[in-house]
């Protein structure tokens, strides 16, 4: 008898915490993802093939600008190499990535680092605030059995209002509405790096993942959502811009990016600031087209600028669609609680204790989360 009230009342509280978060999401009035436009329901995976080109071409209208899809050339020559890097365990070299076009040139460097004792290592795609000379997390990362490239992201175009003249934005400048913002710029370079990778052959190209942690997580977000060479996308504390959904968000909305930040996105994204509500697309759209492949998103429980609850949501709000390219997407039946970490689906979440920051607690996740689903 007392066994079966308590597993009723079990049930019942499973019930509610599940139904919390359906009431939360739909709150939030977002955007269908499983509709075309003409009104077709999406209800097959062609069908959502159509749709993600739909939301490929409104994210890169009203958002983050066009990202340029033919007209470059790229080399790659090695400019330095340590051999014993770390004792000996890591093979490290410095890789100078050179892209011209009908109208210049433009280099930067990136660093891979992989460890010695792995047989074709997975590997971390990081973009990153610090200069390639610090060592940051590379001997942990290595010792893990991954390999790590990364590249600082000032390397490739300075984080300032420069109009497009420097970097990659000079080869493609756009125009004040819809040409690409730094943010695509910093994107599209990391697949200029994923063009090195992918033809590395002691490397394991089918488990590369590109990662960043803030306005570099939106990056990231970005990148992976757009090139669908990578196996996992990992966007740490993304917030305004990256996996937080704009509408209902906490912290930092439209208004706040397109007066501090109008440089990262393209300028169409000035006429949302304090209209969320009318926006053709959410930010769950970003995320959507990661599917099927693994997408993760992690938040910190002090990061009220960032909103992990609307980063969460966001995983949720993707999930039917990973679910119609047959897997799951992210696997809670309740709202997130600090220290919580889902890792059951393709679509991974943790919300770490603390505030704003990319550190050794996270990465811990990302690559037990890797190692368990093999991407
Ligand atoms: C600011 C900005 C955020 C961004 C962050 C960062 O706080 O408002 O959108 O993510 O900088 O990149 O550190």
């Amino acid at each position: 008898m007392g066994k079966e009230s308590i597993t009723k009342e079990s049930i019942t509280k499973e019930a509610v915490a599940k139904e919390a978060v359906t009431k939360e999401l739909e709150k939030r009035c977002i955007p269908e993802l499983l509709r075309l436009s003409d009104n077709t329901p999406v209800d097959t995976p062609q069908l959502w093939e159509a749709r993600r080109k739909e939301i490929r071409e409104i994210l890169q209208r009203e958002c983050y600008g066009y990202l340029p899809e033919t007209g470059w050339e790229t080399e790659w020559e090695t400019v330095a190499e340590e051999e014993n890097a770390f004792g000996g365990k890591v093979y490290m070299r410095t890789i100078e990535v050179r892209i011209r076009s009908g109208r210049g040139y433009v280099s930067f460097p990136f660093q891979l680092s992989v460890p010695g004792n792995t047989e074709k290592p997975p590997v971390f795609l990081y973009i990153t605030f610090s200069p390639l000379s610090s060592p940051e997390m590379v001997e942990e990362i290595t010792d893990n059995g991954f390999a790590v490239a990364r590249v600082c992201y000032q390397d490739i175009a300075p984080d300032q209002n420069d109009g497009y003249y420097n970097g990659p934005g000079s080869l493609f400048p756009g125009n004040a509405y819809d040409g690409w913002g730094k943010l695509g710029v910093w994107a599209w370079s990391l697949s200029r790096i994923m063009d090195y990778l992918v033809q590395e052959k002691t490397l394991n190209t089918d488990a590369i993942a590109v990662i960043g942690h803030s306005r570099l997580g939106k990056t990231a977000l970005l990148c992976g959502a757009m090139d669908e060479r990578f196996s996992l996308v990992i966007a740490s504390e993304s917030g305004a811009g990256g996996a937080a959904l704009f509408r209902g968000k906490e912290g930092e909305k439209v208004a706040d990016l397109c007066r501090n930040f109008p440089y990262w996105f393209c300028g169409n994204l000035k006429k949302w600031a304090g209209k969320e509500e009318e926006l053709p697309f959410d930010q769950h759209f970003a995320a959507a087209l990661v599917a099927p492949r693994c997408l993760y998103t992690a938040g910190a429980s002090e990061d009220e600028w960032a909103d992990p609850l609307s980063e969460f949501l966001a995983c949720r709000a993707v999930t039917p669609v990973y679910e119609l390219l047959g897997k799951q997407g992210l696997v809670a039946d309740r709202l997130p609680r600090t220290g919580d970490m889902f890792h059951e689906g393709s679509v991974g979440f943790h919300l770490r204790p603390g505030t704003h920051y990319l550190g050794r607690d996270d990465w811990k996740l990302f690559m037990e989360y890797r190692k368990k689903h093999g991407v």
